[in-house]
């Protein structure tokens, strides 16, 4: 399996020791660094990392699936998008499957309308506040994380292009992949655009034509 991008390892290494064959992929040294560090006894034939700009074709393929997930889309513009989703698409064999799983406009928007402001408290005691204002035109979400905690605070600012669903499955296609189903998030269950956050994240389930 591929999961890219990967971050520290936090889905590689607990499939891995579930008997997959994982590739890790990031560009992030600082990420797989994390990761190589928790990745224990595991001989690199089941689990190794790559560090990698996705959006440029990978050294390796004749994955069975690939996953793209937690919302590791849309840093840049569409055309980033296009390349990460076509390297995904020739990283797979023939009738591979590629799992896409993000946030997307009508979730974003309906927090937006009730004004929410996402807060959280990390495990150590520390305290995220996200202030996000959205341009609609451009259709990115442009957010400022402040934290505070034990630790220390400090903010940290990113811009995200939001998909709707149906332009997350046309830039999927465009990629040379076909749609076989949507689900709420890494789950099973159907995806549905109901509720207050209009079905919660996408996951997006498709196979290399
Ligand atoms: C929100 S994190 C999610 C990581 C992982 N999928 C997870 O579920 O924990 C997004 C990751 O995308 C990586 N990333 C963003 N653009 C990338 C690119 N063009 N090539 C490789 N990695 C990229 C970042 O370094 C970061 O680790």
């Amino acid at each position: 399996m591929l999961d890219a991008p990967c971050g520290y390892g936090r889905l590689s290494l607990p499939l891995a020791r579930r008997g997959a064959i994982v590739v890790g992929v990031d560009q992030s040294a600082e990420l797989l660094a994390q990761a190589e560090k928790d990745c224990g006894d595991l001989p690199a034939n089941r689990l190794k990392y790559l560090r990698h700009d996705l959006r440029a074709p990978l050294p390796e393929g004749g994955f069975d699936a690939a996953f793209n997930v937690f919302s590791s889309v849309g840093y840049g513009a569409e055309s980033d998008d296009l390349a990460i989703f076509k390297t995904l698409r020739d990283a797979v064999r023939p009738g591979g499957r590629v799992l896409v799983d993000t946030a997307h406009r009508d979730l974003v928007a309906a927090r937006f309308s009730r004004g929410a402001k996402p807060a959280q408290r990390l495990a150590g005691g520390t305290l995220i506040v996200e202030e996000p204002t959205f341009d609609p035109i451009s259709g990115r979400v442009n957010t400022t994380w402040y934290w505070s905690g034990r630790a220390g605070q400090g903010h940290k600012s990113a811009s995200l292009r939001l998909y709707t669903a149906t332009e997350l499955v046309r830039l999927l296609q465009s990629a040379g992949l076909r749609f076989l189903s949507a689900h709420r998030g890494c789950s099973l269950e159907p995806f549905r655009a109901e509720g207050p956050d209009l079905g919660g994240p996408i996951a997006l389930l498709t196979e290399r034509a």
